[in-house]
């Protein structure tokens, strides 16, 4: 293989691998890690949501940038929301927060 196909191949393998990143799987990831508070629909009405007083995207949206957000979701914020910044890339909290602010609009 010359050179240049060994750039493309390997382009088209990083761009094959971000596309396997799309949605669906940040939805799955969401409702395996986020869900239990935040609710399968964003709105917090889960048990454990309602305990922690978690908000609703549909208001938070309206409230906090994506980039708070990103950043909320890395590094936690209160005694209750948890940094995953541990857990996850950063391009996979901003998939998870795009995916959470999806739900709200
Ligand atoms: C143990 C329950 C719990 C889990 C699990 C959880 N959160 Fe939260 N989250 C909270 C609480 C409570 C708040 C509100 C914190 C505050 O405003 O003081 C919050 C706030 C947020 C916010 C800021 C916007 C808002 O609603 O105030 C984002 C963004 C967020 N969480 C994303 C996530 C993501 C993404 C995950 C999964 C990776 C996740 N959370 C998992 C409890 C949780």
């Amino acid at each position: 293989m010359s050179k240049k196909k060994i750039v493309i191949a390997v382009a088209f393998c990083l761009s094959c691998t971000a596309a396997g990143w799309a949605q669906g799987d940040f939805k799955a990831l969401f409702n395996d890690k986020c869900a239990i508070c935040h609710g399968e629909d964003g709105q917090g009405k889960t048990a454990k949501g309602k305990k922690l007083k978690v908000k609703d995207i549909h208001a938070t949206i309206k409230t906090e940038s994506e980039a708070e957000m990103v950043k909320i979701a890395t590094d936690g914020k209160g005694k209750d929301m948890d940094g995953f910044g541990k857990d996850f890339k950063p391009d996979q909290i901003k998939g998870l927060v795009e995916y959470y602010r999806s739900l709200g609009k």
